[in-house]
């Protein structure tokens, strides 16, 4: 018999601890590991280098196509290129953080990235924990296990805060805050609970405690199929 593979969604605004969970859950499973916010900020970070106005939806789409977006799904050192170039670093700068919200609201850019993400949970040999904003709801609509991630805002941003060098507090719970609301209210696929996915309210538990409430999870599904 074939052992069947496992595909996790996990979904949630900013700073839920999203990534450092789905990692953790993906490399204690023998799993695959992809961001899919890497992939919106590393378009985005091309739409930059490459003089695309980011105010500007159309010329944006016309765009969408261009850059070749790379992801290496190990949990253990995850990786991305854009156009071969290491974009790992880049795309974590608050200019990108700040524009990545425009960026990924135009169809044409949620269509190319869609498109890639489904390619790479369908190749993963074991499976996939796949995070994101609409991955239960649009993405894989058929994931085994849906997880939505939350905290208070207050949380999220001491997270944030605690990860960027010099940052300040209050401004980045207003930039997480703003870029939530963007991302919410986008018409196409935007940041929501799946009906059938598991609210996991992160703000008085520990990541430790987060990672083993999802592998339980993971591991009931896996013991049902
Ligand atoms: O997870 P992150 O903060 O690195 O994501 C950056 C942005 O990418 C987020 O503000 C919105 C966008 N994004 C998205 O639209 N859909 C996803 N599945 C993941 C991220």
């Amino acid at each position: 018999d074939t052992v069947e593979s496992v595909i996790v969604a996990i979904d949630g605004p900013a700073g839920t601890g999203k990534s450092s969970t789905s990692r953790a859950v993906a490399a204690e499973l023998g799993l695959s590991y992809l961001d899919t916010g890497a992939q919106y900020r590393a378009i985005t970070w091309w739409m930059i280098n490459n003089g695309v106005d980011v105010a500007d939806p159309a010329a944006i789409a016309s765009a969408a196509e261009k850059p070749a977006i790379v992801s290496g799904t190990d949990p253990d050192g995850p990786t991305i290129t854009v156009d071969g170039a290491d974009a790992a670093g880049p795309i974590r700068t608050q200019e990108v953080s700040s524009k990545v919200s425009a960026v990924s609201a135009v169809p044409e850019v949620r269509t190319r990235i869609t498109e890639l993400q489904r390619a790479i949970a369908a190749a993963a040999p074991a499976g996939i924990v796949v995070e994101g904003r609409d991955i239960g709801t649009t993405v894989l609509p058929d994931a085994d296990l849906k997880i939505f991630l939350t905290a208070s805002a207050e949380a999220r941003a001491a997270r944030r805060t605690g990860e960027l060098k010099g940052a300040d507090l209050a401004a980045t719970k207003e930039a997480l805050i703003k870029r939530d609301a963007a991302d919410s209210s986008r018409k196409t696929s935007p940041l929501a609970k799946a009906d059938d996915a598991v609210e996991v309210d992160t703000t008085d538990l520990t990541l430790q405690q987060v990672i083993e409430c999802v592998v339980t999870l993971v591991r009931e599904k896996q013991q049902a199929t």
